[in-house]
């Protein structure tokens, strides 16, 4: 068996030495689909998506489970998550497009962003999106006009800076003071918020939003924001009347990329979050709302790896052993964007002992595009499948065609099956929206 912990579930090694996900031979899929290949689970997904709704229903029946679907939006997983009942959130008209393509019902969908455009907005409202979670006051302002040209009611929830610095890599941080998201608490603007949004006739606030950061190991950072909000919710509602109905407590559960990773279980998670509204809500004598989580990470991060060729080989005599792929920045930014650190596997030998170190380089014309700085690996050759787990969330989700590279394609495994769900882009994919200058066409 293969470390399940960062792999997806049904993954393991086959007969052959190779690694299997959920039946389907890695190194096969690497020569049928090409590389760099997105693999997911299709089974690993829907666990996760489960897991949490177990957790919450064995502890409240007045609950939602969000898929922040910024982590990784395509129809496919927008319709693997309507399947399992949950709600998505979209944080650009591009999602919501994605969302809405997919068949996702509009009334399960969140509009998230600090500063969605007009275009934005409209977009969302002609299409009847559930929910719109405002973020700063010229958004309050700009919704408000755009929902009574319309002569609708537009349902709000406002996000809240808690002023809770959560323990992750600063860039991966929302809820400190010093942010650009959501209404701080300080000088009363998150009051300010809320009071301009109860006057407001064509906007009915029915609840608030923290989102303290991503990737958070520790969950006395959520309970604090959870502290938090309910003053607030306390205070609104002794001064303004406000009934808040909903308490959108954000993702950020964290995920293993590596052995060393310990993150707490989904389980621990909810129970948090569900356990930490309930005694808030009981401290300031106020009935209980319903709870909203929107994880991402954590719904789809260990569900997916990448397979790469392996193409060339340097020894810097003395220094280290560069091993270069066939992908990189332009399919995982992570470990460029906030030093995220990953394991790697040789497919192709996946029982085979850890032998030799190397530092596994993308192909990309930046000293800086390293996927990994010294990984073990089972004598490593060219033209292996090299693979890294874990990679389910934010990684084609913030892929670019940098150096002209065509995005690659993602397929989903399940029971020795798999079929693409994103195509591989083509070189003519990358002209396809571009001019030649006048006369030379
Ligand atoms: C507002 C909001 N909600 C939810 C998420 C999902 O967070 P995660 O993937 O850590 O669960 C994010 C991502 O940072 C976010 O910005």
């Amino acid at each position: 068996m293969t470390h399940t912990l960062i792999y997806p579930s049904h993954s393991r090694h086959g007969a052959s030495g190779h690694l299997e996900i959920d039946g389907c031979d890695v190194v096969d899929l690497a020569a049928e689909f090409g590389t760099p290949l997105f693999i997911y689970e299709e089974k690993t997904l829907e666990d996760q998506c489960r897991r949490y709704q177990e957790a919450f229903r064995a502890r409240t029946d007045d609950f939602e489970v969000i898929y922040a679907s910024k982590a990784f939006c395509c129809l496919a997983v927008c319709q693997l998550v309507e399947r399992e009942g949950m709600s998505i959130d979209v944080s650009s008209g591009g999602e919501y497009h994605t969302a809405l393509a997919s068949g996702f019902p509009t009334h399960r969908i969140f509009f998230h962003g600090n500063n969605k455009t007009e275009a934005e907005l409209r977009y969302a409202l002609e299409n009847g999106v559930g929910f719109v979670v405002v973020d700063s006051f010229d958004e309050l302002r700009l919704l408000e006009r755009l929902a009574a040209e319309r002569g609708e009611v537009q349902r709000v929830l406002l996000r809240i800076t808690p002023g809770v610095e959560a323990h992750t890599h600063e860039y991966i941080q929302t809820g400190q003071l010093d942010s650009k998201f959501g209404f701080g608490l300080v000088e009363g603007q998150a009051e300010e918020a809320i009071r301009l949004a109860l006057e407001a006739a064509h906007l009915d606030p029915i609840g608030v939003h923290a989102h303290i950061g991503s990737q958070i190991f520790e969950l006395e950072g959520f309970r604090r924001a959870i502290a938090v909000l309910v003053d607030l919710i306390k205070r609104t509602h002794d001064s303004l009347g406000f009934d808040c109905r909903y308490v959108n407590v954000g993702g950020g559960l964290g995920i293993r990329y590596t052995e060393s990773d310990v993150p707490v279980t989904i389980d621990e998670y909810v129970d948090c979050k569900v356990r930490g509204v309930q005694e808030e809500m009981a401290r300031v004598g106020l009935p209980m709302p319903r709870v909203l989580v929107e994880p991402g990470r954590s719904l789809v991060g260990k569900a997916g790896i990448t397979a790469y060729r392996v193409g060339t080989m340097k020894e810097v005599p003395g220094i280290r052993a560069y091993l270069s792929v066939d992908g990189g920045m332009s399919d995982n930014i992570r470990p460029m964007l906030y030093d995220a650190r990953y394991e790697a596997m040789i497919a192709d030998r996946a029982d085979d002992e850890l032998d030799t170190l190397v530092t596994v380089a993308g192909k990309h014309c930046e000293s800086s595009d390293i996927l990994i700085k010294d990984v073990m690996l089972s004598s490593p050759r060219v033209g292996d499948v090299l693979v890294l787990p874990a990679t389910g969330a934010y990684c084609y989700a913030m892929a670019s065609n940098y150096n002209g590279n065509p995005r690659p394609a993602v397929v989903m495994a399940r029971d020795g099956k798999a079929r693409v769900i994103v195509e591989r882009e083509t070189y003519d994919d990358l002209v396809a929206r571009q001019l030649p200058l006048e006369g030379r066409g």
